[in-house]
């Protein structure tokens, strides 16, 4: 059953696509008040009781413990620390209830965390929806909700390959390099990205002709030996006279304002930038149809970034801050003088006081961005996903944000962002996938081997083996880290046998994925999900069910052959490694398994079995028709 409350005016963020009246305050289940303008709510729960949701955020797979919050944010480094990432997934499962916020400015999730028996969940501003959903099972829960916000987005078949990316390939000699050494290490690749370097001067929708003087026909000559080019688009618009998207927005009042109504200026990679809009349909069109210079040129994949929108300073903070810096130059600074110099530069980036600087025109009413901050991103790649289903139909283009809002899982696919080199962050990746599940988000996945610091070679092996059953299996990294291409590390055989292993599985993760989709399901479930009796499972945050057959469980620490595996039944443990499957029946309960680094581990479920075709250099080669079943 969902009932749904309406406190205010609510913003329409087409997050629920389904008509369900709203009912009367008095039969809503929790504890709540409204209070300086927030609206506060809380439950109780029992010792042992799993809280799940919030689809991208930090820490584990049960939320208890900690506080979230809902905010948007360009957040470069994913410590277990931090309350905020790029997406605000205002979902939360507790016992037999689900509970969706659709309210697309700021909400503290507090956990357990003040008092380690109660959440507390404030909704900072009076104007929302809460959805509630009840059922018996979180399973059940999942699937109803699902069922009220819509479809998940499916890309195209294509985009179950495997991916290579790297901040930045700068010229086509340089994307030749990374096909070719794919190529020649016998290494499966579908996919290369171009980040900033294939711009001139960070100008969305443009292309270096120095850099890459022959563009069209370097796409289509990729094309042809079966690559995808994916672009980056941002979302700040560079401010240069003479840039047409940039004089087009400036002449038809596109971007966002200041309070006077004049654009308002933030620096972004591309120095100063204006923000489109995207609040507004009338630019979200004009935004989407700039995709064609890049379409018209064969490109059919993108990836959204920055639009939460991240905000280096706005041009009016920037200056103050100088301004204050020259005063003291001269001066011998004191502790307290230095330290608030240090801050003043270094609370630039993404402030508040710029956020509720910043102003959308919606319906002719100025908004403060304050107030839809969370639906930002949001509506940037609905941008480009309405021009992309509207000119070339459904599953056509690959598309997927840095930013999103529960909605945008009907549209594209999501990145988990910035995430680092370290170990952890296999794990990381593995917990927020049921997680964003939950909240229809299926096409998705971390950047594999980390974006930040340097990846060792077993780091990079270990989490590709988690690699192979996301759906987005996309190896990318920073600027100034070490080469990160399966190809430039030793023996790269090891990686051909682990990529390998995706190819042979696509047949079973696509018809898992479209299943998924098309049922409102989730394709990986934490294991209290499917053995709610069974304390390990219920504890267990490093293995995950995958699909109705399987469950994985890869290495997450580094110099260990092996790990400790909870079964909570029989299963076959498989081990892959290029065309090699190995089996090995074992019994219910707790086994150390080894698992050699070019390896992939994979438990069936007994009496269940899963086909595998043979493995291919890309997706448009595999004979998916001639299937062999494990
Ligand atoms: C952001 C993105 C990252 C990208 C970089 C440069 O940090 O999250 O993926 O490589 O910007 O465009």
């Amino acid at each position: 059953m969902i009932t749904k409350y309406s406190m205010g005016q609510p913003y329409s963020t087409e997050a629920v696509v389904k008509d369900i009246p709203t009912v009367g305050w008095e039969s809503f289940p929790f504890a709540h008040k409204t209070e300086n303008e927030q609206f506060i709510f809380s439950f109780t729960m029992a010792g042992d009781d799993i809280i799940y949701g919030l689809g991208e955020a930090s820490r584990g797979i049960n939320k208890r413990g900690w506080i979230y919050q809902s905010y948007c944010t360009d957040e470069p480094t994913h410590l277990e620390t931090k309350e905020s990432l790029y997406a605000a997934h205002n979902f939360l499962i507790f016992r037999n209830h689900g509970i969706f916020i659709d309210f697309p400015a700021r909400i503290r999730w507090d956990i357990g965390f003040t008092r380690s028996d109660t959440t507390t969940i404030t909704v900072e501003g009076t104007d929302f929806d809460i959805y509630v959903i009840e059922g018996d099972k979180p399973i059940d829960i999942v699937r109803a909700f699902r069922k009220i916000i819509g479809q998940s987005y499916i890309p195209p078949f294509w985009a179950f390959g495997y991916q290579q990316s790297r901040w930045s390939y700068p010229d086509e000699a340089a994307v030749n390099r990374v096909v070719d050494g794919y190529d020649h290490a016998g290494i499966p690749l579908d996919c290369v990205y171009l980040d900033l370097d294939l711009m001139e001067r960070y100008k969305d929708f443009t292309v270096s002709s120095e850099r890459f003087p022959n563009f069209q026909s370097f796409v289509a000559d990729k094309r042809a030996h079966g690559i995808h080019l994916i672009p980056i688009i941002d979302a700040a618009i560079k401010q240069e006279d003479g840039y047409d998207v940039y004089e087009e927005g400036k002449a038809n009042g596109y971007f966002c304002k200041n309070a006077d109504g004049t654009d308002f200026e933030g620096g972004v990679w591309p120095g100063n930038s204006c923000f489109p809009d995207f609040m507004r349909r009338d630019v979200r069109e004009w935004f989407g149809t700039q995709y064609k210079k890049l379409t018209d040129l064969g490109i059919d994949g993108f990836w959204n970034d920055m639009n939460e929108p991240a905000l280096f300073y706005s041009v009016s903070s920037l200056q103050n801050a100088l301004n204050y810096a020259a005063d003291l130059r001269g001066q011998n600074l004191e502790l307290e003088s230095y330290f608030r110099l240090k801050d003043t530069f270094y609370k630039l980036s993404n402030s508040p006081d710029d956020y509720a600087s910043i102003y959308h025109n919606i319906d002719g009413r100025l908004i403060n961005h304050q107030r839809i901050h969370n639906i930002y991103g949001a509506n940037m790649t609905k941008a480009a996903s309405e021009y992309f289903e509207k000119e070339f139909g459904k599953e056509k283009i690959l598309i997927f944000s840095r930013s999103s809002y529960i909605g945008s899982h009907r549209t594209s696919g999501i990145w988990f962002g910035d995430n680092s080199s370290w170990w952890a962050h296999i794990l990381l990746c593995l917990k927020m996938l049921p997680s964003a599940n939950m909240c229809g988000f299926l096409y998705c996945g971390a950047d594999i081997g980390g974006f930040g610091d340097n990846v060792t070679r077993d780091l990079l092996l270990r989490f590709l083996a988690l690699g192979v059953f996301t759906p987005l299996m996309r190896n990318h990294s920073c600027l100034n880290t070490r080469d990160q291409e399966c190809f430039s590390f030793e023996n790269p055989e090891d990686f051909r046998d682990v990529v390998q292993v995706r190819y042979r599985l696509i047949p079973y993760l696509y018809k898992t994925f479209r299943k998924a989709s098309e049922e409102n399901d989730m394709i990986f479930r934490p294991l209290s999900f499917d053995y709610p009796e069974d304390t390990i499972a219920r504890e267990c945050e490093t293995q995950l069910m995958l699909g109705d057959e399987c469950m994985i469980a890869p290495v997450y620490e580094q110099n260990a052959g092996g790990r400790y595996v909870y079964l909570p039944e029989d299963m076959t443990f498989v081990k892959l490694s290029g065309e090699n499957v190995s089996k090995q029946p074992l019994s219910k309960g707790i086994h150390y398994v080894d698992i050699a680094l070019n390896e992939v581990p994979l438990f069936i479920k007994k009496g269940k079995t899963i086909p595998l075709c043979k493995p291919a250099m890309r997706t448009s080669l595999l004979d998916t028709e001639t299937l062999e079943e494990i």
